[in-house]
């Protein structure tokens, strides 16, 4: 499996998600700059993978300074942390990714440390917070394999696979587990219109893995819960509130309220750092409407008259009654979400 996101040096490339399955080529972010471009822009996306990356992008930015004191080093790195904070609203790993950053940054700052020692000290925090990634999602596919059955047809949506993380994945890390663990897996993949990572990037990267996927349209899935070809859905998170509700990829909603009505667990697979202790509920979750133009086209064909009013909200809350349990690292939660969550913070 290809690394999602890597360090060539002091740049860092990662792989195109946007002409993915098509073809695989690799874009090359020098600057800071170019990491919050790749980040807005959806080269590299994905909650955990946007995290890893705009830690990563505060690590090149700090090794490209060319300030030789702590205060323009400083005010360099606050601005960087800034622009990134500004890429994307819903994933609440961005966040946390910079506030880890930050914390790094000011405790080496208030040790004393030189302009040498913070870019160092960076660089570690950056790396740590990918390599705990990876190992998040390998935990959260050993927790998971266990609410999968011997036998299972699993229906997932958008991404929320190795390539939305440093790697291995989130929801997608769920089912590999449950391969691992010697389970018989099929996987039914939601195309997740209007950016399509089903079709594009969860197919292309199960199928890599030799998983049997079969891809179906948005409006599929009800009708294939109906005729009872599915047993479980699992899917990822951008956010997940205090009290259980999680956002997610546009779409998510309708897939819970779905199993719900066909008596099918639904769970959400994420790292801690999707939980979001400070919102309080769903309701409190900033959700990013993105260009029309993912609507209005399909690649770089036309599908809607241009004089049309588009909504193109990217992503939407399912509220917590839905959820059967919210897969993490650090085991499997159930209701009451608010209790269990804030148990283990
Ligand atoms: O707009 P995207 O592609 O960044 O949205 C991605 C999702 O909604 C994923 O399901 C979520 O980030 C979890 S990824 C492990």
């Amino acid at each position: 499996m290809l690394p999602t996101i890597a360090w060539d040096g002091d740049a860092i490339v990662m792989v195109d998600q946007r002409k993915l399955p098509v073809t695989e080529t690799y874009v090359t972010c020098h600057t800071v700059n170019d990491v919050a471009k790749a980040i807005k822009t959806m080269v590299i996306r994905g909650a955990p993978a946007i995290g890893v990356c705009a830690a990563m992008g505060l690590a090149l930015g700090a090794a490209r300074s060319k300030a030789t004191g702590t205060k323009q080093f400083t005010t360099e790195f606050q601005r960087n942390c800034d622009l990134l904070a500004a890429t994307r609203p819903t994933a609440v790993n961005l966040f946390w990714a910079i506030e880890r950053m930050k914390q790094a940054f000011a405790e080496g700052a208030q040790a004393g440390k030189s302009v040498d020692q913070l870019r160092t000290r960076l660089r570690v925090t950056a790396d740590r917070i990918h390599d705990d990634d990876v190992e998040s999602c390998r935990a959260i596919g050993r927790f998971g394999a266990a609410v999968v059955p011997d036998t299972a047809r699993i229906l997932t949506h958008c991404n929320a696979g190795a390539l939305a993380t440093a790697g291995y994945g989130t929801a997608l890390g769920v089912i590999r587990g449950a391969v691992e663990a010697g389970r018989t897996v099929t996987v039914m993949a939601d195309e997740t219109r209007p950016f399509l990572q089903g079709a594009r990037l969860t197919a292309w990267e199960l199928l890599k893995d030799g998983i049997d996927t079969t891809v179906i349209t948005d409006n599929m899935a009800g009708a294939m819960m109906r005729a009872g070809e599915i047993d479980l859905v699992v899917v990822g998170a951008d956010r997940i509130a205090a009290n259980g509700d999680t956002a997610n990829k546009i779409g998510t909603y309708t897939v819970a309220v779905l199993a719900r009505e066909h008596g099918i667990p639904f769970y959400v697979a994420a790292p801690w750092s999707t939980i979001d202790l400070s919102t309080p509920d769903g309701r409190a979750i900033p959700i990013e409407e993105r260009p029309s133009r993912e609507v209005t086209h399909v690649g770089n064909t036309q599908v809607a008259p241009s004089t049309a009013k588009i909504r193109n909200p990217s992503f939407d809350v399912t509220p917590a009654k839905f959820i059967t349990g919210i897969i993490t690292e650090r085991g499997v939660y159930t209701a009451p979400f608010d209790v269990a969550l804030r148990g283990t913070s």
